[in-house]
């Protein structure tokens, strides 16, 4: 695959120091809320065949099944506040010890506070590749009034934008597409401002690194996609 031969000529040396229990790709999906992450990360997994990682996702599953971690969820995601780290942390580190991840993972909405990007970088002794996607918060409000997703499989689609092929069912699995309860014009605004101020450092831990690629996510979904693809060739 292309994409290993990007990762190959820009970190031969830390591949080889890794731990073979290290899987080969590991991407990250930075941005707002509302970036695309979620667009763009569903794409890449059908793609590259590894599975994406949405950790908005995984709490909105155990919100459904009203599990433990759901309920210590709930009244964060409400809000639009983060998930106390250690919470997050448990999850996903369990997600990641399954089978399907051993080849490689697409980390959608994760890490969100440098102690989640330091605890990443504890467990994988290796290199990731980060990407955000930039876009103003003028633009995200706008999107995230018309988004819809899918109940089951968490596939994003808009309104107007990218509507699916028949309405009101998602063209990955069949299932039912309803309107998320944190995109009311109030919650967004205050998942805009934690995102400014706890999750934009992650991209200078990122940057300092040398793993960070900012992809102009303003523009339409196709030219972000020719650009990531660019990127990832
Ligand atoms: P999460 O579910 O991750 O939400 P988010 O980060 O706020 O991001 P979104 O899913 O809203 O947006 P997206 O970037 O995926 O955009 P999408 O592709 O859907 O998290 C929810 C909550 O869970 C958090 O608030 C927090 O409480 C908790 N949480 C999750 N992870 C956590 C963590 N690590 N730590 C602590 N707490 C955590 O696109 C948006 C819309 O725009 C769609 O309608 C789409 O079709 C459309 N669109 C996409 N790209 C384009 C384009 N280029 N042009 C036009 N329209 C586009
Ligand atoms: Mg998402």
């Amino acid at each position: 695959m292309k994409f290993f031969a990007l990762i190959t000529l820009l970190a031969l040396p830390l591949f080889a120091m890794k731990p073979a229990e290290d899987p080969q790709t590991v991407l990250i999906m930075l941005g707002a809320p509302g970036a695309g992450k979620g667009t763009q990360a569903v794409r890449l997994s059908e793609k590259m065949g590894i599975p994406q990682i949405s950790t908005g996702d995984l709490f909105r599953e155990n919100l459904r099944n009203e599990t433990p971690v759901g309920q210590k969820a709930k009244s964060y995601m409400d809000k639009g506040q983060l998930v106390p780290d250690e919470v997050v942390l448990d999850m996903l580190f369990e997600r990641i010890k399954a089978p399907d991840c051993q080849a490689g993972y697409i980390l959608d909405g994760f890490p969100r506070t440098i102690p989640q990007a330091e605890a990443l970088d504890s467990r994988l002794k290796g290199r990731v590749i980060a990407i955000s996607l930039e876009v103003s918060d003028e633009v995200i409000v706008e999107r995230l009034s018309g988004r819809i997703v899918c109940e089951d499989c968490g596939a994003p689609y808009h309104m107007v934008a990218s509507p699916p092929k028949q309405e009101g069912i998602c063209d990955r699995c069949g299932g039912k597409l309803i309107q998320r309860k944190d995109d009311t014009k109030e919650v967004v605004l205050d998942r805009l401002k934690v995102f400014h101020k706890q999750t934009e450092p992650v991209k200078a831990h990122y940057q300092a690194k040398g793993s960070l690629i900012l992809i102009d996510g303003a523009v339409s979904k196709e030219e972000t996609v020719k650009q990531l693809d660019a990127m990832l060739k």
